[in-house]
C-alpha cells in the first residue's frame, strides 16, 4: 500500500476534483497529507465549490490545504510547486471536459489535455529523478505516483451490447476524446519509456453536486427549475453509464494506493440509462421535491438537433478493479439522484456564482435557449 503525503491535485476546483479534495480529506482511509489544488480557473472552475474546506483545512496550525491558481501549461510554474510542496504525488483532473465545447472550440482542448498532461509528466518525470543514480542513467524515484484520470469514451462508441474493458482499442470519436485519448497514451509511454509510476483510470459518466450546469443532469435539473425547455438530443437513446461521484473517487483513491504502476483501470456505474428514461426520471424526482407540476416540466421536454458525431452507447465493464482492488458502487442511481436534486436546490448561490461570469455570457452566445 502506498503511503502519499503532499498530493498536488490539478483542476481541484472542477467538479470531480473538488469532490475528491473533499473526499480525501473528510472520508478517505490512509491520509494525513498535505493537498496542493493547482486549477487555472476556468469558467468550469469555482473556488467557491471547497470555500468551506479551505476555511477549515487551510488555517489549522498544520496547514492541509493550498490552492494555487496557475496553468498546468506553464512548465515554470508547475515546477516551482513540485520545489515549494516537496510534492509526491500527482492526481491530474485538470481538462477540458466538455464535448459539445470541443465541437465548438477543440483547441483549447489539444492545448490543456494534450499539451497540458505532456508538461505536467514532464516535470514530474524530471523533479523525481533518482538523485542517487548517475546523472546519465536518469532512473525515477518509484515511491512517487502519477495518478492519470481519464474517460470510457476514448474507446468509442459501442452497438447495443458488449461492454469496454482495459484492452478494448482505442477509437477516439471527438475532439474531446481525440485530446483525452493523447493524454492517455502520453501518460502510458511516460511509464514505459522513463519508467515513471504511473496509474490510469478510465470512468464513465460522473454526477452528483457541483457538477457545473453544461452537462446533461444539472442542465435538466436547473432548466427544470426555471421553466426553460429540456434540449434533449437527437431521438433522445444514447445511452450512459452513470456513477455517483463519490463512488468514482472511491475508486481512484483504491487505485492510488493500491494500484499497479503502468495499468490502467476500468470505473463505472454498471448503470446504463437512455437519456429520455434519465430525463423523465428526473422530471418525477424534482416536481416530487418541488411545488412545480410534473406535466409542465415533462411537456418542456424538446427534441433538438443531435450533436454531430454523438457517441450511441459507452457501457464500462470494471470487473478488473472490482475483482483486484476491492471496489464496488455504493450509492444507488435513485439514491444519487435525490441526493444530487437536493443538493442543487439547497445551493442557489453557488449556481448564481457560477452563472455571473464568464460561463453565463458564453453559453448565451453559443447556445441562446438552451443554457
Ligand atoms: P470540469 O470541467 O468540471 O473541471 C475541470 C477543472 O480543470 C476546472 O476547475 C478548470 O478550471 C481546470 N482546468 C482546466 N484547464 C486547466 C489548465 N490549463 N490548468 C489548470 N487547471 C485547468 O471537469 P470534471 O468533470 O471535473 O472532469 C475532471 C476530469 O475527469 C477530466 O480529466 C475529465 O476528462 C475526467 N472525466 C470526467 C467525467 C465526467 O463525467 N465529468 C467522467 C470521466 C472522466
Ligand atoms: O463518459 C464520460 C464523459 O461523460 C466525460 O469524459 C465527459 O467529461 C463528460 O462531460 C461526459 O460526457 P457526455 O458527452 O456523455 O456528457 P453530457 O452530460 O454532455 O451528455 C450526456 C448525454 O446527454 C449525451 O448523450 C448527450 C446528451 N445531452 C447532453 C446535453 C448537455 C442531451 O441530450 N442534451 C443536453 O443538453
Amino acid at each position: 500500500m502506498r503511503i502519499l503525503k503532499n498530493i498536488l491535485v490539478t483542476g481541484g476546483a472542477g467538479f470531480i476534483g473538488c469532490n475528491f479534495i473533499r473526499f480525501l480529506l473528510e472520508k478517505a482511509d490512509g491520509f494525513s497529507g498535505r493537498i496542493i489544488n493547482l486549477d487555472v480557473l476556468t469558467y468550469a472552475g469555482n473556488r467557491m465549490s471547497l470555500a468551506d474546506i479551505e476555511a477549515k483545512y487551510g488555517s489549522m496550525a498544520q496547514v492541509r490545504y493550498f490552492f494555487e491558481q496557475g496553468d498546468i501549461c506553464d512548465r515554470a510554474f508547475v515546477e516551482s510547486l513540485f520545489k515549494k510542496y516537496d510534492i509526491d504525488t500527482v492526481v491530474h483532473f485538470a481538462a477540458e471536459s466538455h464535448v459539445d465545447r470541443s465541437i465548438l472550440g477543440p483547441e483549447a482542448f489539444i492545448k490543456t489535455n494534450v499539451m497540458g498532461t505532456f508538461t505536467s509528466l514532464d516535470v514530474a518525470r524530471n523533479a523525481w529523478k533518482d538523485s542517487s543514480s548517475s546523472p546519465e542513467g536518469g532512473s525515477i524515484r518509484q515511491d512517487v505516483l502519477f495518478h492519470h484520470i481519464s474517460t470510457d469514451e476514448v474507446y468509442g462508441s459501442l452497438g447495443e451490447t458488449g461492454y469496454f474493458t482495459e484492452s478494448t482499442p482505442y477509437d477516439p470519436r471527438s475532439p474531446y476524446s481525440a485530446s483525452k485519448a493523447g493524454s492517455d497514451h502520453l501518460a502510458m509511454a511516460y511509464s514505459h519509456t522513463y519508467g515513471l509510476p504511473v496509474t490510469l483510470s478510465n470512468c464513465s459518466n460522473n454526477y452528483g453536486p457541483y457538477q457545473f450546469p453544461e452537462k446533461l443532469i444539472p442542465l435538466m435539473i436547473l432548466n427544470m427549475l426555471e421553466g426553460k425547455p429540456l434540449p434533449v438530443y437527437g431521438d433522445g437513446k444514447n445511452i450512459r453509464d452513470w456513477l455517483y461521484v463519490e463512488d468514482h473517487n472511491a475508486a481512484v483513491w483504491a487505485v492510488m494506493r493500491n494500484g499497479t504502476t503502468g495499468e490502467t483501470y476500468n470505473i463505472g456505474g454498471e448503470n446504463e440509462w437512455e437519456n429520455i428514461k434519465l430525463v423523465n426520471v428526473l422530471v418525477d424526482i424534482v416536481s416530487a421535491k418541488t411545488k412545480l407540476d410534473t406535466a409542465k416540466i415533462r411537456g418542456a421536454i424538446t427534441y433538438v438537433k443531435d450533436r454531430p458525431g454523438h457517441d450511441r452507447r459507452y457501457a464500462i465493464d470494471c470487473s478488473k478493479i472490482k475483482r483486484e482492488l476491492g471496489w464496488k458502487q455504493t450509492v444507488s442511481f435513485e439514491e444519487g439522484l435525490a441526493r444530487t436534486v437536493d443538493w442543487y436546490l439547497a445551493n442557489p448561490q453557488w449556481i448564481e456564482s457560477i452563472r455571473s461570469g464568464e460561463y453565463r455570457r458564453w453559453i448565451e452566445k453559443n447556445y441562446g435557449e438552451r443554457g
